[in-house]
């Protein structure tokens, strides 16, 4: 990799969050040691189907019109590891085996007219960075749990704060069937259900992970996080269960924490 230009004097610290999700992106510029963002976060649909050239060309010509950063930190949906796409169950094929990292600071650095380091984690991983970093679960050691539920279901283990990434929990077997297509965010909506059934379903994913993962903490993420008061009288696993402080805002804080905690010459490592 050449060296990452020196921008500083306009970047300042400025990091750019950009989080893929399985309908949207979201991004924003993040001040790296606060978790705060800057200015307006921009959201932009997927195009349908999501492939990976239309939607990294969609990330870059919006964000790179955001301002000067000096880093760039982007979740994926799925497992990425040294910022290779290793699994995209819900973006599509395509995106399996892609160099998510390589191709955005290629795109990033034809926009920008020099290199800015990219780094790259899992979705889920980076809401719970912010959230055990500034949010619900600030200081809290032991075993941590942060699930994120939406399309999909995400999962991010924490041990005594540092971060086991890339755990997939939200595809463990129950009855049968992978957690998530019967517990994510998005059955609620497309079955029509109470916030009473799904509810039950979110219980009995809780449960069933709580089986396998001691948590002392679980921290509820996703967009359905704001309405946590209507389904948090179904949930009754031992540990204590919390909804996200950072709702939406999660992955974008997140990935910028986690670029800017990262070396860009190694391989991402994303510890906190
Ligand atoms: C993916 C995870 C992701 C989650 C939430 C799952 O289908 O396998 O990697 O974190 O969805 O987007």
């Amino acid at each position: 990799m050449n060296e990452p230009h020196d921008n500083s004097e306009t970047a300042g610290d400025l990091v750019l969050g950009v989080d893929i999700g399985g309908s949207s992106v979201k991004a924003g510029r993040v001040v790296p040691g606060e978790g705060e963002l800057v200015g307006t976060r921009v959201r932009m649909e997927l195009p349908r189907p999501p492939r990976p050239a239309p939607v990294l060309d969609m990330i870059v010509e919006t964000c790179a019109r955001e301002g000067p950063v000096s880093r760039v930190g982007c979740t994926f949906p799925g497992v990425v590891e040294r910022g290779r796409v290793r699994t995209a169950v819900n973006m599509g094929p395509e995106w399996t085996g892609l160099d998510l990292r390589a191709e955005l600071q290629k795109r990033f650095a034809a926009a920008w007219g020099h290199e800015v380091p990219v780094v790259t984690v899992n979705d889920a991983d980076a809401a719970g960075v912010a959230e055990v970093r500034w949010g619900a679960a600030r200081g809290a050691t032991g075993v941590v749990l942060a699930v994120t539920l939406g399309t999909g279901i995400g999962s991010a283990l924490f041990i005594d704060g540092i971060l086991v990434p890339n755990t997939e929990l939200g595809h463990i077997e129950i009855g049968g069937r992978d957690a998530e297509t019967f517990a994510a965010a998005r059955w609620r909506v497309e079955e029509d259900l109470t916030w009473e059934e799904w509810g039950s379903r979110v219980d009995r994913y809780l449960r069933r992970l709580e089986a396998l993962i001691p948590a002392g903490l679980i921290v509820v993420g996703g967009g359905v996080s704001q309405d946590f008061a209507l389904f948090a009288p179904y949930l009754h696993p031992r540990a204590s269960v919390v909804p996200a402080r950072f709702r939406n805002d999660a992955g974008i804080v997140g990935a910028a924490a986690v670029a800017s905690a990262a070396d860009p010459g190694r391989p991402t490592r994303p510890t906190i």
